[in-house]
């Protein structure tokens, strides 16, 4: 199936709303990483991704926020692919896309909360026990980040908030 990766624009919205919601299910709402984005961190729309089918349909999504911990840090998600579009490479290919995007600004590192398997190709590794925290229960094993730079892990540290 032919897919384009672009921005994600106001437009989008919608159909970003229909493959999170089928993805996902209604359980969506009550994971931790709600907490971080409903706290203040702030939707960066141009280094978030969206897949559009040849109709122009959006079928799969990955967002990015701007967020802080010890220093500014993007925070990946929610990545969702549409169940009719899965295991073809489309949520590895979005991951990639927005981990580019946030490099090209100029960004240090990226967080998220996810399964390390998945992410591993994409540049992802574990976060070291008791260095980052978010506001609610995470799975130690599923809070991964990865350095957009050299040393841009460093002064990570401490629970996920709102960028100052
Ligand atoms: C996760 C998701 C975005 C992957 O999209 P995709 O387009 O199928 O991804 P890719 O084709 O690049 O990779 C597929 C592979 O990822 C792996 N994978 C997918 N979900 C996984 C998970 N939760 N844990 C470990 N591996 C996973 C599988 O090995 C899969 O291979 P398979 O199709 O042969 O089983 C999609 O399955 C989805 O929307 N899931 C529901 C929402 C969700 O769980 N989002 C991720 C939150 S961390």
């Amino acid at each position: 199936m032919a897919q384009t990766l672009i921005a994600e624009k106001p437009e989008h919205a919608e159909g970003v709303e229909h493959v999170l919601e089928r993805a996902f299910g209604p359980g969506r709402f009550a994971k931790t990483s709600e907490r971080v984005r409903e706290r203040g961190a702030v939707f960066e729309p141009g280094l978030s991704r969206v897949a559009l089918n040849a109709a122009g349909e959006v079928i799969g999504v990955c967002r990015i926020w701007r967020a802080e911990a010890g220093q500014p840090v993007y925070f990946l998600g929610p990545l969702a692919v549409d169940p009719d579009a899965q295991s073809g490479g489309l949520g590895l290919a979005l991951v990639q896309a927005c981990v580019a995007a946030c490099r090209a600004v100029g960004g240090g590192a990226i967080v998220l909360v996810g399964a390390e398997k998945f992410f591993a190709p994409a540049g992802f590794t574990r976060v070291p026990d008791g260095r980052v925290s978010l506001p609610g229960p995470t799975d130690p094993a599923r809070l991964l980040w990865q350095a957009l730079r050299p040393g841009g892990l460093d002064k990570i540290e401490g629970e996920l908030r709102a960028p100052r």
